[in-house]
């Protein structure tokens, strides 16, 4: 797609720290990553991303496989900043959308087919990602169980409805709370996209008031506050004082 090569953009998530997440989340994630918590390990095998729209669950549940693998790989897993920690290792990944119409049985069988090989990676783990999990039909949930015991397999799910997920799949997984942090936890990603155009940013009230509005949603905050520095970039201003709130 073509954009204008002044255009500010919205980020490209690569690691933790490009994320606005709830401190027990944040712990729990990186947590995984630096094996404290072994993962995968006693059954757990799975991880629920869980929350309300645009929150950022979709492109967290991408990266993982990613930065799963990378912690895997790394020398020295307790001593490194999981936060930081970008993408080294290609992950033997794969992506399912339980969209209608691909959410049943079928979409089982495909997994099963997919994680019956031995994976090609460092670990030896296959990653499955199944973005909307909530939509499986009763039939391929009950059968997702049963495939959730596989051993070489890390699953990792996204849902805005955590009710609709099966007890024994959310018994076998970590539950990752996506909703809004305080405010103060999005400033400094929204800092820097002004700072990144070469734009002095609003006050801390101007940028909490974004995300407050916007609801902890990624997809509303993000353009609002992408769409104010093109606003100033395009008047030929420096500094952004105001940030009308389209989306929210
Ligand atoms: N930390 C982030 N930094 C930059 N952009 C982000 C971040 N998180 C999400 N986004 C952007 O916000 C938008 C919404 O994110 P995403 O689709 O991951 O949300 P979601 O929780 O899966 O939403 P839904 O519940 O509607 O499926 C996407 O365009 C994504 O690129
Ligand atoms: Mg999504």
């Amino acid at each position: 797609m073509a954009t204008l090569s002044n255009a500010v953009a919205a980020p490209t998530p690569q690691c933790l720290n490009d994320f606005a997440l709830l401190p027990t989340s944040r712990f729990k994630l990186t947590s995984m990553l630096d094996q404290t918590m072994a993962f995968p390990s006693t059954g757990v095998n799975g991880i629920v991303l869980f929350g309300l729209y645009g929150t950022g669950k979709t492109t967290l549940a991408n990266l993982l496989p990613g930065l799963l693998e990378s912690a895997k790989a790394h020398s020295d897993p307790s001593n490194m900043d999981a936060n930081a920690l970008v993408e080294t290792q290609t992950p033997n990944s794969q992506y399912f959308a339980c969209m209608q119409g691909q959410n049943g049985l079928t979409l089982i069988q495909g997994i099963q087919s997919v994680t019956s090989f031995v994976a090609w990676n460092t670990s030896g783990l296959h990653y499955v990602i199944l973005d909307e999990v909530d939509l499986l039909t009763d039939a391929a949930m009950t059968s997702f169980k049963s495939v959730m015991n596989r051993k070489n397999v890390v699953f990792i799910m996204t849902t805005n409805h955590l009710d609709k997920i099966d007890p024994g799949i959310q018994n076998r997984s970590v539950l990752v709370d996506m909703n809004q942090p305080a405010a103060a936890h999005w400033r400094p990603l929204l800092r820097r996209v002004y700072t990144e155009a070469s734009l002095t940013p609003p006050s801390d009230t101007v940028l909490d008031q974004v995300v407050n509005a916007g609801r902890g949603s990624a997809r509303s905050i993000f353009s609002d506050i992408v769409m104010s520095a093109n606003q100033a970039r395009r008047d030929g201003q420096r500094q952004v004082a105001t940030v009308t709130n389209i989306r929210s």
